[in-house]
């Protein structure tokens, strides 16, 4: 049976881990320059419907890199823009396509996608969740930490997309996480009762200082995101104090690093000092979308 991408807590610990074990070979071998062209002759359909820098140009490169070919797709060049229904779209992509990879608002459309399609759908962000994006950071977490076990996470912003996938991975991997957001901007309710029925170790405050304390990975991300642009200056009114500046990082454990999945308002929901500073490893974290995709896409279309 094909296996989609939609959603970290699809999946098992034992299937996550795999995922990282995969990732770390194929950045060795893509390091070493030696040729991994496990999806030769499969093609990637890739649909827009938000803005993209990163998710874009790793999947295009990654599909590149195992043999295969990349399609990009904006949504509003498509018929998907002129109404025809999702349904239609994922049984004739999958005709064509060996996976399709979508970048939308709604996670039901995601769902609905999946169910109609015989190709393997990948989650590249919708407004509930970011689960490729997670992928890189806990693999970049491994890479520094040598591994994620014992470690304890904190979330410091906006209860979005991002906060979800941190609160799902915290649920199938086993870790703690603390989540510091303003009242009236926390995650998910529904996630937050799944992961907690999982038996997630979850923590809530509207203290960043407080989520920050003795943490080893402090995470962030921007207040307003795509489809809330409207917001932005109401939230950044409302998340003054949250930021994720050397206050913050002080309260950290000493050798704790930084994570922000990017594109970062500096001087809004983290300090330019924190950004640049050595403890933030956000560039790497960019890089290992590449590569953690990569062993999603093997994985699934292989
Ligand atoms: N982090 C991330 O998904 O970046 P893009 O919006 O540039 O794809
Ligand atoms: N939360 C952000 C993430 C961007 C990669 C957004 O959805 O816009």
């Amino acid at each position: 049976m094909k296996k989609d991408f939609l959603c970290l807590s699809d999946w098992s610990k034992a299937d996550l881990d795999q995922l990282f074990a995969l990732t770390g070979d194929l950045k060795a071998r893509q390091k070493r320059g030696e040729p991994h062209r496990l999806l030769e002759g499969k093609t990637l359909a890739m649909i827009f419907e938000k803005n993209s820098t990163r998710t874009r140009v790793s999947f295009e490169v990654g599909m590149h890199q195992l043999g295969g070919h990349a399609l990009f797709l904006h949504s509003g060049t498509t018929q998907m823009g002129r109404g025809e229904p999702v349904r239609d779209t994922g049984r004739v992509m999958a005709r064509y396509c060996d996976g399709i990879m979508i970048r939308t608002y709604s996670q039901q459309a995601v769902e609905e996608l999946a169910k109609w399609s015989d190709a393997p759908v990948i989650n590249g962000l919708t407004d509930l969740y970011h689960p490729c994006q997670l992928m890189a950071d806990i693999f970049t977490v491994i890479e520094h930490k040598g591994g994620y076990r014992g470690l304890t996470f904190a979330w410091i912003g906006d209860g979005n997309n991002m906060a979800n996938s941190w609160i799902n991975a915290a649920a199938v991997l086993g870790f703690r996480l603390r989540i510091a957001t303003p009242e009236g901007y926390r995650p998910d309710s529904d996630v937050v009762a799944r992961a907690e029925q999982l038996g997630a170790d979850l923590s809530f405050t509207s203290d960043p200082l407080e989520a920050a304390d003795g943490a080893d990975v402090l995470s962030t991300d921007v207040w307003a995101s795509m489809g809330q642009e409207e917001e932005a200056e109401k939230r950044r009114r409302a998340f003054a104090g949250f930021q994720l500046d050397r206050r913050v990082l002080d309260a950290a454990a000493k050798d704790a690093i930084v994570l922000h999945c990017l594109p970062a308002h500096r001087g809004e929901e983290i300090s330019d000092e924190v950004i640049e500073s050595p403890q933030s490893v956000v560039f790497d974290e960019a890089e290992n979308r590449l590569h953690a995709q990569k062993a999603i896409m093997a994985t699934l279309m292989g």
